[in-house]
């Protein structure tokens, strides 16, 4: 039985103002998955971890994706995924965008590459939805493109990678759950025109600051007047953490994804361990647990490690 085993890392989506359109793939953590390629036409799931996600393939965010890649193929064929967890659920670093796009990216590897990135990302999409009742790509693109993605438009699809400088990220997981439906759940679906002009002012700093390599102007564009303000009260600490990791020297930084974690973009190696040790500070005096991650951005996303 051929069978492919890959690392399906850690991302970051919005980047602070980009809700939906920008994401980054982290260099740590990874989920580590195996996929074995079958003759007839079904999906199974193993975990190999404690986190009891669902078995059945259309409710899990591995299984669903390739339910609906296996309604395009033409030859019957099926896959059996044993996932081995280590972004974990609902910590906002995209576990269920790992499990999501490593499957698809697995998958097509076992049947000879013959779908696109872009309709692996559509596919995976079908894991997001599982997940948090909306489809979107903002985890996914970059799990599957590698570096920053912006997605300008899911229906139809269109993605753009952002060339950048060299960043460290720093991310602190305070070990709560928030769940992404009902982070979504909480915003208002309707904002001022004035925010609108200032978020996509930042939006488009942001990018620009990316290619042109600007670190000031990366740092100033790292605003959002929009989600965080509603999404931060269900962070404990969120906002010694964001004004203390400045003050040591972070460009900027906010939620990642929807939350509970927190990450910060740093020039230097130093600067991106500072902040990792203020966070930890910050968290231990709370008395929260927490993990700290201090990593870079993972320019080649889902990596096949054993054929
Ligand atoms: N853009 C999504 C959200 C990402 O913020 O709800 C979820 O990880």
């Amino acid at each position: 039985m051929r069978s492919v085993k890959i690392y399906s890392p850690a991302t970051v989506a919005n980047l602070v103002c980009g809700f939906d359109v920008l994401g980054m793939c982290l260099n740590e953590p990874n989920d580590i998955m195996e996929v074995k390629l079958l003759e007839e036409k079904k999906v199974t799931i193993k975990s190999k971890d404690g986190y009891n996600l669902p078995a059945d393939p259309a409710q899990n965010t591995a299984g669903a994706p390739l339910l609906a890649m296996l309604e395009e193929l033409k030859e019957p064929a099926g896959f059996e995924v044993t996932i081995e967890k280590h972004i974990k659920p609902g910590s906002g670093i995209g576990s269920s965008a790992a499990s999501a796009a490593g499957s698809v990216v697995a998958a097509n590897h076992l049947l000879g590459n013959i779908f696109s990135k872009e309709d692996l990302v559509r596919f995976a999409m079908f894991g997001e939805k599982v997940a948090s009742g909306v489809k979107h790509a903002d985890n996914i693109t970059p799990c599957i493109y590698g570096g920053i993605t912006l997605i300008r438009s899911i229906f139809p699809l269109d993605i753009v990678s952002i060339p950048a400088p060299r960043l460290y990220v720093t991310v602190v997981h305070p070990q709560i759950e928030v769940r992404t439906s009902d982070a979504r759940q909480i915003l208002r679906k309707e904002v001022l025109l004035k925010d609108a002009i200032r978020q996509w002012g930042n939006i488009a700093g942001l990018v620009a600051g990316f290619i042109k390599q600007d670190y000031e102007l990366i740092g100033r564009s790292l605003e959002d007047v929009i989600i965080e303000p509603v999404r931060s009260i269900l962070i404990p600490g969120f906002d010694e953490v964001k004004k203390s990791c400045k003050e040591a020297g972070a460009l900027g930084g906010g939620i990642s994804g929807s939350g509970p974690s927190i990450f910060m973009l740093s020039k230097d190696e130093a600067t991106a361990n500072e902040v990792g040790k203020i966070m930890q500070d910050i968290y231990a005096k709370i008395g929260l647990p927490h993990h700290v991650y201090v990593t870079t951005v993972n320019n080649e996303g889902v990596r096949i490690i054993k054929n």
